[in-house]
């Protein structure tokens, strides 16, 4: 048998890097943040006064991206090159970047092929817009985790405040908006559930309650005890 996959899928907080990593720990599966590497690009591109248009000088700068996501039940970090990067994956300008490259079907291809190297012994959970649908067609367990807009930017308003940032709720749910549209509409892996997903929407669900659901359906399928 194939080595394990779970695909956790949905827009920007929905909640799938918590529930993503709940679940790699309960498992002792490997984590993959797919919205990560399309970040890594973005940041990129921003620190190197690079367009986000620039196609071929972005699939360069992913053929030679090594990333891995060391992790505890607490967090998540990004390693690229065996050095970790701070939080600078998580600010706005950041994932307006990625957003805007991510429409680039040769930057995705290239992306493509790298994430599906991370499918490891003994098994992997990995969260995005595109794993159930591309990345891992035949992942053994598929969820896509859904939110009202607005709950969403209040979650991603308190993560960033957390985190030190001046933010304002408006420009966040303004922001939240353009990225889901993109990221809908886009005519390559445009996010939408896999036909064979399980969809939960976690407005008025705590992570604990969604990390039960989303076990649970997993045992369905064979994954975890
Ligand atoms: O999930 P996160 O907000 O970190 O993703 C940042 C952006 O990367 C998304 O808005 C989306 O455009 C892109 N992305 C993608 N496919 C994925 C993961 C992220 O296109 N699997």
């Amino acid at each position: 048998m194939s080595i394990a996959v779970v695909t956790i899928d949905g827009p920007s907080g929905a909640g799938k890097g918590t529930v993503a990593r709940l679940l790699a720990h309960a498992l002792g599966f490997h984590l993959l943040d797919s919205g990560a590497l399309y970040r890594i690009l973005g940041q990129a591109a921003l620190s190197r006064d690079l367009s986000t248009t620039d196609v071929p000088a972005l699939v360069a700068l992913a053929n030679q991206l090594t990333v891995t996501f060391p992790y505890t039940a607490s967090r998540t970090d990004v390693s690229v090159d065996g050095e970790v990067i701070g939080s600078v994956l998580r600010n706005q300008a950041v994932a307006e970047a990625a957003s805007q490259l991510a429409i680039y079907p040769p930057v995705r291809q290239a992306l493509l092929d790298l994430q599906r190297r991370m499918r490891r012994s003994p098994g992997l959970v990995g969260d995005g817009r595109d794993l159930g649908t591309v990345v891992f067609p035949d992942a053994h367990a598929k969820i896509f985790l859904d939110a009202d807009v607005e709950v969403r930017a209040m979650r991603r308003y308190q993560e960033l405040i957390e985190a030190g940032q001046t933010v304002e709720l408006s420009a966040i749910l303004r922001d939240l908006e353009i990225r889901d549209i993109r990221d809908r509409t886009r005519e390559v892996a445009p996010l939408v559930p896999a036909a064979d997903a399980l969809v939960i929407d976690s407005s008025e669900k705590t992570p604990a309650e969604v990390l039960a659901a989303v076990n649970e359906y997993c045992r369905t399928k064979g994954i975890g005890i």
